[in-house]
Formats: structure tokens, sequence, C-alpha cells
């Protein structure tokens, strides 16, 4: 039996903190790095592969030259995409992260055609419906990474309101990875005990202000990129869970076929992760105002997925 490769396209702040990840939990045979820059992949596969002999693992990180190099992975993680440049609107990242995600896409399918795909790039939910429309795979095999990081942003968010708990905060975020995500606390705990019944509605209002601007809140302090550490570590999370099969819920962009009342749309919903990807989608029931909440989110990603049909990227 061969061992387990995990492809990583993009390898900024993002993709290379995956490898870092996945390289010091020694859960995979071998990191693949693909970038346009290639020699910058390949210092950063040295330095990694190094730092896996330094922590006394086996996983070695190697670079693919070309896309089409990335061979027979059993995962492939995109965190490849542009940031949104002086004078971009919203609508021209779309479209350029989504025309970067149909190249990606179309040299994958054929070269690692059983692989389960992790979108990472912006704007996240739209992504996902762009990799599972160019593979033309079961959805099953295309699971976007944002629900992990907005929940555990929460769980910090928590523990600064709390002053303890720290590592025992659960807390989950529904919807798209957006401004209008939905923050869950009376499905969140501390310990086991619910955070409504050790916050005031105020503070917790207060702790999902701050969930939803949980990533501006990095951007604005690290002044030249977006976060990377809880991104990275929410993507391997993932990674591992396919890999060894554990069948684990976490929160994921997937795309919905009737769960919760939404087809041919995609969002955050809790999803057992498997060695088949996004295996079983938990149907949680949402009381009225989380369902609203849930409802306005889902609207907010269907504008995006429209955006791509009304410019000519889709056609109906
Ligand atoms: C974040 O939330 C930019 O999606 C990235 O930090």
């Amino acid at each position: 039996m061969r061992g387990k490769r995990v492809a990583i396209v993009g390898v900024g702040n993002v993709g290379s903190s995956v490898a870092y990840s996945l390289a010091m939990s020694g859960s995979c045979h071998e990191v693949i790095l693909r970038a346009n820059d290639v020699d910058k992949a390949k210092g950063k596969a040295l330095d990694l592969s190094q730092a896996a002999q330094a922590a006394r693992k086996h996983t070695i990180v190697s670079v693919a030259e070309t896309l089409e190099d990335v061979r027979d992975c059993d995962v492939v993680v995109i965190t490849a995409g542009s940031p949104r440049l002086p004078g971009m609107s919203r609508d021209d990242l779309l479209l350029k992260n989504a025309t970067i995600m149909r190249d990606i896409m179309s040299s994958i399918k054929k070269t690692s055609p059983d692989a389960i795909i992790i979108p990472v790039s912006n704007p996240l939910d739209a992504m996902v419906y762009v990799a599972l429309k160019e593979s033309g795979w079961k959805r099953n095999r295309v699971i976007g990474m944002a629900g992990i990081l907005d929940s555990a942003r929460m769980a910090h968010f928590v523990y600064e309101k709390l002053g303890y708990g720290a590592g025992q905060i659960r807390c989950s975020v529904m919807g798209g990875h957006g401004d209008d995500m939905v923050p869950l606390p009376r499905f969140s705990t501390v310990a086991g005990v619910p955070l409504t019944d050790l916050l005031t509605w105020e503070e917790i209002n207060e702790i999902v202000e701050k969930t939803r601007k949980g990533g501006a809140e990095i951007v604005g302090l690290l002044k030249d990129g977006s976060a990377y550490y809880a991104p990275a570590k929410a993507t391997a999370l993932m990674v591992e869970a396919v890999l060894s099969d554990k069948k684990q819920i976490y929160p994921c962009a997937v795309m919905l076929d009737g769960e919760y009342g939404y087809k041919d749309t995609v969002s955050g919903v809790p999803v057992m992760i498997g060695a088949n990807g996004a295996e079983k989608i938990i149907e949680a029931n949402l009381n009225d105002d989380q369902d609203r909440k849930f409802a306005k989110s889902i609207g907010s990603v269907q504008e995006l997925i429209d955006t791509l049909y009304t410019n000519g990227f889709y056609k109906k």
C-alpha cells in the first residue's frame, strides 16, 4: 500500500502553514507543494522537510513543478487565489479567483481523479461551487474550509469574555464565510455547560459580532495580508479527518441538496468527515431566529453564485 499523499496548491502563508502542520503531525507520507514560483516552493519544501526531520517525523515535502505533476493525491488543498487588490470590486475578485479555480480543477480532476478537494481560497463558498462544477464529481468530494476557523475564532472570543475555559470551549458557526455567517450561541458550550448559562445575551451578541469580523480584525493589524495560523490548522484537521477516516463532525462548506431546505447552493453546515470526504450532512434543528439568519447568509452566497452566471462565467 502506498503512503498518503496530500497536495497543496498555492503556498502563500496559509498553504505553507498547512504543510507545516501536516509535517509536524506526521499524518501523511508526502506533502506536495505547487506554486507558480517554483523556487519559492522548493525553498519551502526544503525548510519543511528539515523541520519534519527535527520533529522526528517521516513526512517528506516535495514540489510539483507543474500542475500536471500533482499526481495521484488523496487530498488536494487549494489555497491559490488573488487577494483583493486596490481598485478591484468584489465581483472582479470573484471572477478572477473562479478562473484560477477552474484552471486548477481542470488539471486536478485528470491527475488526481480520486482525491478529496479542500478549497480554502476566497470567496470560499463560491470557490467550493466552482471546484465542484469544474470537477463534475459528487458533492461529498469537495469540502470548503471555513467553519472550523470561524468556530475557533468564536471560541477565542468566548474565552476573552469569560477569562477561563480555554481549550474547553466548543462553538458552532454555520452559514457562508462572510459578514452574514451565523454563530450559534445556543449550540455552544464550555466543558458541556451551555454558553447561554454563562454569559448575558448582551455579552453573547458582542462575541457574535467579533466572530463575524474576526478575519478583518487580523487583516487590519497585519496590514499586509490575512490570517494564516488558524486557517491552516483548521485545514489540517480536515485533511487528517479524511486521511484517517475519522468520521468526525466539523462545520464545512458543502453543496446542499435539500438539507436545511436549500438546493444547488453552498453553505457551511455540520458535516461528518471521513475517507470519502463529506460523508454525511448533519441537520440540526434551527429555531426561527437561527433559521432567519441562516437564510440571510444563504442569500449572500447565492448572490455570488448568481454573479458567476450573470457575468457569463457559467451559462444556465
Ligand atoms: C479569514 O477569514 C481571509 O478567509 C480569511 O481570515
